[in-house]
């Protein structure tokens, strides 16, 4: 009889599953091997720094199980890891997620660790607006690299807002970052030095193709209308008074870019390169908004 498995034989086990199920990567990991690891890790209770003794190691009954249990509900239900796991990494921190919010995954990540430098150029940054909050994952991330700073936050969603609500309070920020129920920019607080953004962005006709997983995620955070643009169009539109001197907008548009450029001519918008993958995330400073006057 063979022995029992261990956590690496489990998770390339997982990982050939995940493939022949088809499934779709795109909340956090890109292949079957990083999900399948993330999946057995969380079901075992481990960190990723578990030595690879341990992780060669034949495990108990009750770990298959757990294990098995997990990568099966992910073949079924196609839910993304990060909702059967309750959580997700983002920009060095960890946050609860569940399907009141998107799964955190924007490149603004690597942004926010390099503390948008160099673009900032070492201006000051005391006041923040991250409009769409979501789980909270970038103003708690933007408060936690900028200790001095005011962060608000906005979202018309109160499922999300709860999400964010306990995601502040788990990282301790509650005394600096304010969550807002409104339509983008929230009446007090500004003008800010950064209005950060990660919008809807998904046309509806793209998001109706879309693979199951995206469909486990609130239809709100991803779809704005036929274009895709119907959040974009009214955030560019007021956020040069929103700015304070200085100040600078950036957001993710993702692969809509070129729509974006297209309807946009006249703006000089800086798209931002990543050394961790992604795309379509744009700059503008306070006095190139007002190209769209
Ligand atoms: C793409 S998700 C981004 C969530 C989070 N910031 C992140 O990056 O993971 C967009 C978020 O914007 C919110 N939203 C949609 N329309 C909005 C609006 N008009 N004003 C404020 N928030 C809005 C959605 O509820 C959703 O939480």
């Amino acid at each position: 009889m063979a022995g029992a498995p261990s956590a690496l034989e489990l998770a390339a086990g997982a990982a050939r599953r995940f493939e022949a199920a088809g499934l779709h990567f795109g909340h956090g990991t890109d292949n079957a091997d990083d999900e399948a690891l993330f999946l057995t890790l969380h079901a075992l209770g481990w960190g990723y720094d578990v030595d690879d003794a341990t992780l060669a190691a034949p495990l108990a009954p009750a770990q298959v199980a757990a294990v098995e249990a997990l990568v099966d509900a992910r073949i079924v239900t196609r839910r993304p890891a990060a909702y059967l796991a309750g959580r997700m990494w983002f920009a060095g921190h960890e946050f609860a997620v569940d399907e009141r919010v998107l799964v955190p995954r924007s490149p603004i990540a690597e942004l926010i660790g390099a503390r948008f430098e160099p673009w900032r150029g070492g201006r000051p940054v005391r006041r923040i607006l991250d409009i769409g909050t979501g789980s909270g994952c970038i103003a708690i991330a933007t408060a936690l690299a900028f200790p001095q700073a005011r962060v608000d936050a906005s979202d018309v969603s109160g499922d999300a807002l709860a999400v964010a609500a306990a995601n502040v309070a788990r990282h301790g920020v509650d005394g600096r970052v304010a969550l807002h129920a409104c339509d983008l920019f929230p009446p007090t607080g500004g003008p800010w030095d950064l209005i950060v953004s990660n919008p809807p962005y998904v046309p509806q006709a793209v998001w109706e193709a879309l693979p199951p997983e995206y469909h486990a995620e609130p239809e709100l955070a991803l779809t704005a209308g036929a274009s895709g643009l119907d959040c974009l169009e009214r955030l560019l539109e007021a956020a040069a008074a929103h700015l304070a001197p200085g100040g600078q907008l950036i957001v993710e548009v993702g692969e809509v870019w070129p729509e974006v450029e297209a309807r946009y001519p006249r703006l000089p918008f800086t798209w931002l390169a990543f050394e961790r993958g992604g795309e379509g995330v744009f700059l503008l400073e306070r006095d190139e908004l007002h190209a769209l006057a």
